[in-house]
């Protein structure tokens, strides 16, 4: 169940929360959505390795997560495959979500494999391989005030409990796919209220059973800022998180030059 736009933008100064919640990874993973299916397959043929990356070790998970895919969601165990071939580009055509696999290691986590059509400004290949803590270091103040824990919180995550949480931004495009590559148009002024969109990220993280794999999975709201500024209570509470934002924050959400002007915009 998405969170409830009240949730995401409360009367409240911003901060880092985990904010989690119960939920399905059966029902997240196989809820259908034929226009974003279609257009990341659409993606995957243009650029695979742009959206797909896996390491050498990642085989295993996948092959647990084709194994899962065809039990919970169907339409994989049919894929005409060479033995030999990953299954990151058939999961890939499959699943609705993009999805990520990590493994617990030491005392971190690593990220094995990920496919992910509609990154928000970021490079899905750039980051396979790489420990969450190095992923997220670009996310100013984010491992200091909450790694540790993200981290107790993934290392207790067990096979058959999901839990849900999500992340907010803002796109000068409705466009799914924001890969840094496409060149699209960044937030500027002078403001334009009906070219902003707010971008919301849902997402699940599970556990795998047998090779206890976390999953991660993220599907895509992307709602016209006017949408939430009409109501009276989310223009409250989303107008306090941008107007609390952190400096350098708000430069890595893209906001550094628009924020003052929208914030005024909204008072
Ligand atoms: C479980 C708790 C987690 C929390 C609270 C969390 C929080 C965040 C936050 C706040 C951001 C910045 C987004 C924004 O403000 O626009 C972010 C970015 C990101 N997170 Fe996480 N995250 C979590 C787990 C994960 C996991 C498991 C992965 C898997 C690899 C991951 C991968 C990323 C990536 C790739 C980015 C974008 C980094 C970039 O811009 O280069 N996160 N995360």
């Amino acid at each position: 169940m998405p969170l409830p736009l009240a949730e995401l933008f409360p009367d409240e100064d911003y901060r880092f929360h985990l904010t989690l919640r119960k939920g399905d990874l059966a029902e997240f993973f196989a809820s259908p959505d034929p226009a974003a299916l279609a257009e990341r397959r659409v993606w995957l043929e243009r650029d695979f390795a742009r959206y797909g990356a896996a390491t050498p070790a990642a085989g295993a998970l996948l092959d647990e997560l084709a194994t899962w895919t065809e039990q919970n969601v169907g339409g994989i165990g049919a894929i005409d495959r060479a033995p030999t071939e990953s299954w990151l580009g058939p999961l890939g055509r499959t699943l609705v979500p993009d999805f990520m696999l990590l493994t617990r290691e030491g005392a971190g986590f690593r990220l094995h494999a990920a496919m992910v059509c509609f990154p928000s400004s970021w490079e899905p290949a750039a980051k396979v391989g790489l420990d969450l803590d190095a992923i997220h270091q670009v996310v100013p103040g984010l491992n200091v005030s909450l790694g540790a824990t993200i981290g107790q919180f993934l290392g207790k995550l067990r096979p058959g409990v999901a839990y849900e949480r999500a992340n907010w931004g803002l796109a000068a495009s409705p466009e799914r796919n924001l890969h840094p590559a496409l060149g699209r148009p960044r937030l500027a002024l002078p403001l334009a209220m009906d070219r902003i969109w707010v971008r919301i990220e849902d997402q699940i993280l599970g556990v795998l059973p047998a090779t206890g794999a976390i999953l991660f999975g993220i599907r895509l709201r992307i709602i016209p800022l006017t949408d939430i500024l009409a109501e009276p209570k989310l223009r409250c509470g989303f107008r306090r998180a941008l107007a609390t934002l952190p400096d350098e924050l708000a430069a890595y959400k893209g906001l550094a030059t628009v924020r003052e002007a929208l914030v005024a915009r909204l008072a």
